[in-house]
């Protein structure tokens, strides 16, 4: 079994090494953070692996170069995971290859048989509030995705992340490199 990972230590390295400076920006580390907390919300009920998931929304845009084109960000990001593997984070094969998967496919792919996968795609695209549009429940692969973007609003479900994490409500904070590592907070 796979070491816990540290969460906060590992934020703080990836969003410290990101090539896009603005951490406002629309692909930026306060978009990663929501979309954690909707990947925890959306995995309270479909069952996906909670690790890639948070994964996933850690390092799925963490390699973005602009805010425009930028098509092979997803796989740099799954390049990027790659290196980090075994130094700043232990996961199975199995679990590295959904999370590779996830982040290469997150921008072509629509739909997803894979409970997780699908799950992370779910989360990326509930947070389409930010650029101005409106989830559609079609684009969505897990049932509980569809059903959120069929509301409008993720709010009603929120509590459900605190299964994982520790203040879902405040899901923008993510951890600065001034603050003071705290391994005991993953
Ligand atoms: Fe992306
Ligand atoms: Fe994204």
């Amino acid at each position: 079994m796979s070491d816990p990972i540290h969460f906060n230590e590992l934020w703080r390295h990836v969003v410290s090494a990101r090539p896009l400076g603005d951490a406002h920006s629309v692909h930026g580390p306060d978009h990663w953070r929501r979309v954690e907390r909707n990947g925890c919300v959306l995995a309270a009920r479909t069952g996906a692996n909670i690790t890639v998931v948070r994964l996933f929304a850690l390092f799925h845009d963490c390699r973005r170069e602009n805010d425009g084109w930028d098509p092979e960000h997803g796989r740099r990001g799954a390049d990027f995971a790659a290196e980090l593997r075994g130094e700043w984070f232990d996961l199975a094969d199995t679990e590295f290859e959904l999370l590779r998967a996830a982040c290469i496919d997150h921008t072509d792919g629509h739909h997803h048989p894979d409970v997780t996968i699908g799950t992370c795609w779910d989360s990326d695209r509930l947070d389409l509030g930010r650029v101005g549009m409106i989830p559609d429940p079609q684009y969505m692969s897990t049932s509980f995705g569809a059903e959120i973007a069929g509301y409008g609003s993720i709010r009603p479900w929120i509590h459900l992340a605190e299964e994982f994490l520790e203040s879902p409500e405040t899901h923008h904070h993510y951890p600065r490199p001034a603050e003071t590592p705290d391994r005991q907070q993953q």
